[in-house]
């Protein structure tokens, strides 16, 4: 029997499934037929050709007026330029709320047709295919949308929900290695953050992960999502503090993305290094032991994330750092385990040079 589940996002009337399986692309047009769109607009990432075609196809079959666009791969293309071409294209095929936009791609392509889906006509419905492991837990999950600002990632942005989500997690048998492992830090994290057994269960089971075990992989991209969600459930907005602790580790990598040059580290990898930073903060500001730090280590270097990012100004990390929305009156707010499992909004002054002590650390 094809595994497969679902996740139900419980948000009132923004409420959504999440339907998770194996090859279950093939069933696009059950999800898509419920939803009723009088048109399509799929949008999707340049490297992901193949599955578009499977989408296209089976969607041209229930709906009469289908309509695509290609956006180009990579951080770049999640930008108010391309945001326009894409307002654009909808704008010449006469896009209305009764159309959906449909997200084929990872994690730049569903949060920019999301956003695009989110603004135009001032919203219109939104169906997101990830494509990518850190798509599937992440971008998949709670409606954050945006674009990058050339000095600050995602800053213009909208929470919009999507409509539906359908995750096949055969799509990641044509994924770049470098760029799966990318998604299991995102997966790292959400154990660290809230769940001690599922990080036991990535513990276990490392060999399964690098190896992209199929059903392995359906259970682990549920879980990751449930947990989102019971977040996301709580604060969707993130004015309450609570989902704020999926940021676990994005300060630090928002500052190596964004110095380093968004590209030469992929997110994931940056997020992983972060997450090895904020333990060392926690460590140094006697909130962990270092057992926290060397076992969190392990699994982030054993699944093979790097744990090092190369050497720069301290300044500029420090800089972008002091950008960051979680800010209040100008303070670095950070995400701080408390052990494996368990973080904590932190905004009490923390000094520099702690700070500077820990990029150190974390320098090749
Ligand atoms: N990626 C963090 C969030 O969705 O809140």
């Amino acid at each position: 029997m094809i595994k497969q589940t679902s996740v139900f996002v419980r948000l009132g009337e923004q409420s959504y499934e999440i339907e998770i399986g194996i090859g279950n692309l093939a069933s696009i047009g059950s999800p898509i037929q419920k939803l009723n769109p009088s048109k399509l607009f799929l949008i999707y990432d340049e490297n992901v050709v193949m599955h578009f075609q499977v989408v296209q196809e089976l969607l041209c079959e229930i709906i009469s007026e289908v309509h695509s666009h290609k956006v180009a791969s990579g951080e770049a293309s999640k930008c108010i330029g391309v945001a326009n071409e894409l307002w654009d294209f909808l704008s010449r095929h006469q896009a209305d709320r009764n159309s959906m936009v449909v997200a084929i791609g990872g994690g730049v392509v569903g949060d920019l047709a999301g956003f695009v889906a989110a603004t135009y006509a001032r919203g219109v419905p939104f169906f997101q295919i990830p494509t990518t492991l850190l798509s599937h837990v992440d971008s998949s999950v709670g409606g954050k949308t945006g674009v990058n600002l050339p000095s600050a990632k995602n800053m213009v942005g909208a929470f919009w929900q999507p409509a539906g989500v359908l995750i096949d997690t055969q799509t990641l048998s044509t994924l770049e290695d470098r760029e799966y492992v990318s998604g299991l830090a995102e997966v790292i994290k959400y154990g660290l953050i809230m769940d001690e057994p599922f990080f036991e269960k990535l513990e276990a089971n490392v060999a399964g992960l690098k190896h992209r075990d199929a059903d392995l992989l359906v259970d682990v991209i549920a879980h990751c999502c449930r947990l989102k969600a019971n977040v996301v459930e709580e604060d969707e907005k993130e004015t309450l503090g609570r989902r704020a602790i999926l940021n676990y580790g994005h300060t630090f990598a928002h500052a190596f993305e964004s110095v380093l040059g968004y590209g030469t580290y992929l997110h994931g990898e940056a997020v992983a290094v972060g997450m090895l930073c904020a333990g060392s903060l926690a460590k140094k500001m006697g909130r962990v032991n270092q057992a926290f730090c060397d076992r969190q280590e392990e699994l982030v270097r054993k699944v093979g994330l790097p744990v090092k990012v190369d050497r720069t100004d301290i300044q500029p990390l420090i800089d972008v750092m002091k950008r960051d929305k979680k800010n209040v009156s100008n303070r670095i707010r950070f995400i701080l385990p408390t052990g494996i499992g368990s973080v904590e909004l932190v905004d009490a002054p923390i000094k520099k040079e702690l700070i500077e002590s820990v990029f150190n650390e974390f320098f090749e």
